[in-house]
């Protein structure tokens, strides 16, 4: 799978059934990590999705999901731990409502970002703050009804390339410049103003359902060929 990235989706609201079993699955700490949500529907999504996590890497790696270990970076980025193989096998991900999406590399860095487009009354005064001054500028020509998609297209861009770094937002988004504009191909254009570094990262944009926007980053030259495949997880399998 070494040019391949693997996607998943999920739906998180599940059973109250589904939800018990695959709560037995998490590690003591994520259950802790768990009681800690004040909501019970963040509490019963935050289980699926690590649950989800878990039985997934399962699979791929052959390995009884309660039996999987993770590590964290500074910023809380999870891998795999160094005794299952650490970064021979990549994954990331993001939950935006009842929606989460993963995906898996071997040997490449990936992040993930997803995120529900509710319409947003200041999207352009957040580009403004966040963007560069030629990204805010690319969505303040756009007509009213491409504003939205474009100011998720680039924030999901950004995020994603900042969740595979590990940075995640803690590494402004500004730092980031990318294209982003509905007519163009996604692209990282530059990091830190360098072309170059920028050339080492492809950015893929998908839809997984109605109302969603994802972009995902992963490692390796612009100019490579990845092939991307993907999957829904369904509970009920
Ligand atoms: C990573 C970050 C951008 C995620 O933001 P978000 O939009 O709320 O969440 P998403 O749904 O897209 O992603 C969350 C998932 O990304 C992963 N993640 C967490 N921190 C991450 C990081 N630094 N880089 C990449 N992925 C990260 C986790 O799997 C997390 O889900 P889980 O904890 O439920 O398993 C944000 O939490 C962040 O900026 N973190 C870094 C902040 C920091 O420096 N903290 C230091 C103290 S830990």
């Amino acid at each position: 799978m070494t040019e391949e990235v693997h996607l998943w989706w999920v739906n998180l609201d599940l059973s109250a059934d589904k939800i018990e079993e695959l709560a037995q699955i998490l590690s003591a700490d994520e259950k802790a990590r768990a009681q800690r949500f004040y909501f019970q529907q963040h509490r019963h999504r935050f289980i699926v999705a690590r649950g989800t996590l878990r039985t997934i890497l399962g699979h791929y790696l052959a390995i009884a999901p309660n039996r999987l270990e993770f590590e964290y970076s500074s910023r809380g980025k999870p891998k795999l731990a160094e005794s299952l193989g650490g970064n021979e096998m990549h994954f990331n991900l993001s939950h935006s409502q009842d929606l989460a999406l993963y995906g898996f590399t071997r040997d490449r860095a990936i992040g993930v970002d997803l995120e529900y487009m509710r319409p947003i009354a200041d999207a352009q005064k957040i580009a403004q703050r966040f963007f560069s001054a030629r990204e805010s500028a690319i969505i303040d020509a756009l007509p009213d009804s491409e504003k939205l998609i474009a100011f998720f297209r680039g924030w999901t861009a950004k995020e994603a390339y900042l969740k595979a770094t590990g940075d995640g937002l803690a590494g402004s988004l500004d730092r980031v410049e990318v294209s982003f504009a509905p007519n163009e191909p996604m692209r990282l254009l530059a990091i830190d103003g360098d072309v170059q570094a920028a050339a080492r990262w492809h950015l893929h944009a998908i839809v997984p359902a109605a109302n969603y926007i994802a972009t995902i980053a992963v490692e390796g030259q612009s100019n490579s060929q990845l092939t991307i495949r993907n999957w829904q997880f369904l509970s009920n399998l």
